[in-house]
């Protein structure tokens, strides 16, 4: 039965249409096992063969639902790479990249079969305070574009923070991506030199309904309130306010946030769900019964108490001024070896038009007053601009780096 056909029954009959498949227990519906697995059967490598576009107004790998695994290299030009150089570098960058998202080897690729399977893979530049310097445009430097105070709850290490350049390799498969990353920085190993590389995932395609928010190590529905991509652009997306070279560009933090565990793991669950202001099996408020529910901040209980607590991770990130809103995309991060001590946590990623007037203000809340804060600790930091996406025949950066620029 193709797509198409089996969308319609199940709009026509409803659950019996597809005899009893798709269930609604406890008011939620229960992912589809029989159309899921009658899909893999017949197209068993449709994950793997779905594709991204690569070149558009914007940079994809922002407003693109996320993929399972992500993958963040930050680079420093090396001494003596000017604009030039650094043209050449875009050039091979996004000729490579235009291959790999449509599931063809890059120019120099010396494992092409590796590059066959594209499983949405998406490349996103980012361009970090050095690398204006190195290409002779510091004044073209955007203000916010700067490494983020140090905050009370920071505990940076260099191995996460800082970086000239970073690509975000995203895609549904980790060969995918392990490919990806070997090829774009083989070859600018003349240009660049790697200064740190995270890794992260959310779950892999097919074990969660299409649309399910993300859970984080804690064990939270993570990113529920979002901006939604199109009504919310205003908030994400530069338009012809901004110089050329970042008319669809925005910005990019990444900050390394530890979890510990240990600690979270003998809080009850009351504790838990406190400390967020939301539940742990629905992901709805405190106050509601259904994820997307509006939290009412002004509710209290029977002794008079904020249901929401004043200290809540919600209260404090949440904001009425629709000018500090951010988009939110991090993915969970695992490197823990042993049986106590862990090393997991959440590479938290916020793209936003402008990190001064967007995320420090949100930042700086949480800073100050977050229950949240007893179990997670930013362990990295680095700010990116966004350069716009490349039309057919462009490349990326283009618009900074081209002769008679600024
Ligand atoms: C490891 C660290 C963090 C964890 C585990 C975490 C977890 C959560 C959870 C579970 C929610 C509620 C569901 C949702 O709307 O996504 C939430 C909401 C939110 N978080 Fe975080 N968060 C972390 C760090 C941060 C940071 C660093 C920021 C910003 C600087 C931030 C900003 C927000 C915002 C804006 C919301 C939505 C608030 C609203 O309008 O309701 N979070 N976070």
């Amino acid at each position: 039965v193709s797509d198409g056909v089996d969308r319609r029954r199940f709009l026509q009959g409803g659950a019996a249409a597809l005899g009893g498949a798709a269930l609604a227990l406890g008011g939620r519906a229960v992912w589809d096992e029989t159309r899921s697995a009658a899909e893999a059967a017949e197209r068993p490598d449709a994950v793997g063969r779905a594709t991204e576009p690569s070149d558009g107004p914007r940079q994809a790998g922002v407003s693109t639902v996320p993929q399972a695994f992500a993958t963040w290299v930050a680079l420093d030009v090396l001494d003596g790479v000017d604009r030039a150089a650094l043209t050449r570098l875009m050039r091979i960058w996004t000729d490579d990249i235009a291959r790999l998202t449509r599931g063809r080897p890059g120019l120099a690729d010396t494992e092409p079969e590796l590059a066959t399977v594209p499983a949405r893979l998406t490349v996103t530049l980012g361009l970090g305070p050095g690398v204006f310097a190195a290409a002779d445009r510091e004044h073209l430097r955007p203000a916010w574009l700067a490494p983020l105070p140090v905050f009370s709850v920071d505990r940076l290490e260099d191995r996460w923070s800082g970086g000239d350049l970073v690509l975000q390799v995203c895609a549904d498969d980790e060969l995918t991506i392990s490919h990806a990353v070997r090829l774009l920085t083989k070859g600018a190993r003349t240009f660049v030199r790697v200064r740190w590389t995270q890794r992260g995932f959310r779950s892999s395609p097919g074990s969660v309904p299409p649309g399910s928010t993300m859970r984080n190590l804690m064990g939270q529905l993570d990113g529920t309130v979002n901006p939604v991509p199109g009504a919310d652009d205003d908030i994400v997306w530069h338009g012809s306010e901004a110089p050329a070279w970042l008319v669809g560009g925005t910005s990019m933090v990444i900050r390394r946030i530890a979890m510990d565990l240990d600690t979270w793991d003998v809080v009850d669950r009351g504790g838990r769900e406190f400390t967020i202001g939301r539940r742990l099996d629905t992901g709805a408020p405190l106050t509601g019964s259904r994820e997307h529910d509006v939290p009412d901040l002004d509710a209290v209980d029977e002794l008079g108490l904020p249901v929401i607590d004043p200290a809540a991770h919600v209260r404090r990130a949440r904001t009425g001024d629709a000018r500090e809103r951010i988009l939110r995309r991090g993915y969970n991060f695992d490197d823990a070896t042993g049986t106590t001590a862990t090393d997991s946590g959440l590479v938290f990623v916020a793209f936003q038009r402008d990190v001064t007037a967007q995320y420090l203000p949100l930042q700086r809340r949480l800073d100050e007053l977050d229950l949240l804060n007893r179990w997670t600790t930013p362990v990295g930091s680095a700010v990116f601009a966004v350069p716009g996406g490349t039309r057919t025949g462009e490349h990326l950066a283009q618009r900074l780096l081209e002769p008679g620029t600024g």
